[in-house]
């Protein structure tokens, strides 16, 4: 079945990296933005961006911390009348610091479990109330390929928040199948954006390349989708078969 246009669209953390690109790409596509995250300054200079190269656009920001729940549960349904409903919501938001389990970094660890799970969390309740309510929307989970096995040091609890993602995101899915709701969960590959800054691995791809695969896998809407596909889909494949050593040496 054709999915409809999605015209009125809500992007955690749109501050900066691929929450931004997004917001960029969708607004050139004529839609309305509702944009989050902590640093409403960087919010605001990029609505006011927005609007002058695409006036005919609405743009609504609030500042959001994912981590509070409460704030979730409050600031999206506001936003959500501001735009007078939601066709997609993206959960964005998201931290990718992290050690080595054991080495005295639990609360790096922690801080990234918290965001990328409990904020990811928080943000699918606050969306699926609404699109339930309508009875039709878009939930887009960014996971990552990172999550596809187990890996060392700096991703360890990140590739287990992403992990994490990837079954809610199933979880939700099988929930509302056969409704007017769909469920997309994308893992990206390494994009360049503040989150890997000082540890990029291979195949890395600068960020307007990486926010063109990623804006185009989302208006597909496919259950799961790697981003950019090539290399990525072949190597996750791969790597979901490798033995730990072999996946150990190239992660
Ligand atoms: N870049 C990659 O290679 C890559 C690969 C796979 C997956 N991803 C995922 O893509 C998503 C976006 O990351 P990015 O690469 O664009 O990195 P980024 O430039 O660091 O952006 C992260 C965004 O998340 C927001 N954020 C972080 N913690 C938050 C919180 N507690 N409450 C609200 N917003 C919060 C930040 O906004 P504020 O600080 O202003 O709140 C920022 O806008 C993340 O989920 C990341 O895991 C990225």
């Amino acid at each position: 079945m054709p999915h409809p246009v999605r015209q009125r669209i809500l992007i955690t953390g749109a501050s900066s990296g691929l929450g931004e690109g997004m917001a960029r790409r969708f607004a050139a596509l004529g839609r309305d933005l509702a944009l989050v995250a902590r640093r409403t300054d960087r919010l605001d200079a990029l609505r006011a961006d927005l609007l002058e190269h695409h006036p005919g656009i609405r743009v609504v920001t609030a500042g959001l911390d994912v981590d509070d729940p409460d704030a979730v549960a409050r600031v999206v349904p506001g936003l959500v009348e501001e735009l007078g409903g939601l066709d997609r919501f993206v959960v964005n938001a998201g931290i990718g610091k992290g050690a080595s389990v054991g080495t005295g970094q639990a609360a790096v660890n922690r801080a990234v479990l918290h965001t990328n799970v409990l904020g990811a969390h928080a943000q699918c309740e606050a969306a699926m109330e609404v699109f339930r309510a309508q009875g039709s929307g878009h939930l887009v989970l960014v996971s990552s390929v990172a999550s596809v096995r187990g890996m060392r040091q700096t991703r360890t609890a990140y590739g287990a928040s992403k992990a994490a993602l990837n079954a809610l995101g199933e979880g939700i899915r099988s929930d509302v199948l056969g409704t007017g709701i769909r469920v997309t969960t994308v893992l990206p590959g390494y994009i360049a954006t503040d989150i890997n800054v000082g540890r990029r691995g291979p195949f890395t791809v600068d960020l307007d390349t990486g926010v063109d695969a990623l804006t185009a896998a989302i208006e597909r809407e496919p259950v799961r989708a790697y981003v950019p596909t090539w290399p990525w889909r072949p190597v996750s494949a791969l790597l979901r078969v490798l033995p730990l050593p072999a996946v150990r040496r190239v992660t």
